[in-house]
C-alpha cells in the first residue's frame, strides 16, 4: 500500500498494457473499493460491470472502436488490457430516493445545482483509478461511443447509462503521458482562488 499523495501523484492515465492477468481478488477489492464514494441522498446509483474474459474484452474494444487508437498510434491498449469496467449509472435511483418523504420536501433533483448522478460517477471513477494505482497497476478511461451497442452486448438495462469505460491492468514500461496528457496542467493561480476570485490574463 501507498500513501495516499502518491497515489494520486503516481495516477495517469495508461494506455498501455502488458498481457498479463490480475488477480481476481484484486479486481474484487478494486471493485468494492470502487462503490464505496459518497452519493447524493445515499441513492447510491452507480453500477459497475467487470469484463475479463478474452474473448467479451475484444468485442468491446471493437465497440469503442479500437482501430481509431491503433491507428492513432497508441496500440491495441483495449483488448490487451486484462480487465475491463464498464461504469454505469442508474438516474432513477436518484429520482425514487428524492421521492421518499424525507426527500420530496427538499424540492426534488430540481433543485439540485448539478445533476448529482454524474458528480457521483466522477466520484466513482476517481476511486476506481485510484485503488488500481494503489493496487500497484495501472488504469485508463475512455468514452462509450455507441452506447446502446454496449447496453446490448453486456445486457445493461435501459434505465442504466454507461458512462466510461476503464481499462485496468499492468501498465507496460512505456506507458508515459501521452495525447492530450502532453498539454500540460494549467497555472495554479488561473484554477486556485484563495478568499475570492482573482482575474488572471487568459493563457
Ligand atoms: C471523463 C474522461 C473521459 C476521457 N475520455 C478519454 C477517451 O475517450 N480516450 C482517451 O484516450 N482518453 C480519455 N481520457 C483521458 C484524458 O485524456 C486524460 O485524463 C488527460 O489527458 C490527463 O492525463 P492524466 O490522466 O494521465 O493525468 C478521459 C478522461 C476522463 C476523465
Amino acid at each position: 500500500m501507498t500513501e495516499f499523495p502518491e497515489v494520486v501523484r503516481q495516477r495517469r492515465m495508461v494506455r498501455r498494457y502488458r498481457d498479463e492477468p490480475v488477480d481476481p481478488r484484486v479486481v474484487e477489492r478494486i471493485a468494492a473499493t470502487a462503490l464505496r464514494g459518497p452519493s447524493a441522498g445515499f441513492s447510491q446509483g452507480i453500477r459497475l460491470v467487470v469484463v475479463t474474459d478474452a474473448e467479451r474484452r475484444r468485442r468491446i474494444a471493437a465497440l469503442c472502436d479500437e482501430e481509431q487508437y491503433v491507428r492513432a498510434g497508441f496500440g491495441r491498449w483495449l483488448s490487451v488490457a486484462p480487465v475491463h469496467v464498464v461504469l454505469g449509472v442508474r438516474e432513477n435511483d436518484y429520482r425514487e430516493r428524492y421521492a421518499e418523504a424525507d426527500k420530496a420536501s427538499t424540492g426534488g433533483v430540481e433543485r439540485w445545482s448539478a445533476p448529482y448522478w454524474w458528480v457521483d460517477s466522477g466520484a466513482a471513477l476517481m476511486l476506481l483509478l485510484l485503488a488500481a494505482v494503489d493496487e500497484g497497476l495501472g488504469a485508463g478511461v475512455l468514452d462509450i461511443q455507441d452506447p446502446d451497442a454496449l447496453r446490448a452486448f453486456l445486457g445493461i438495462p435501459g434505465d442504466v447509462t454507461p458512462v466510461c469505460l476503464v481499462t485496468i491492468g499492468h501498465a507496460a514500461a512505456d506507458a508515459g503521458p501521452v495525447g492530450s496528457a502532453r498539454r500540460g496542467r494549467r497555472p495554479r493561480e488561473q484554477i486556485l482562488h484563495y478568499q475570492r476570485w482573482r482575474t488572471t490574463p487568459p493563457r
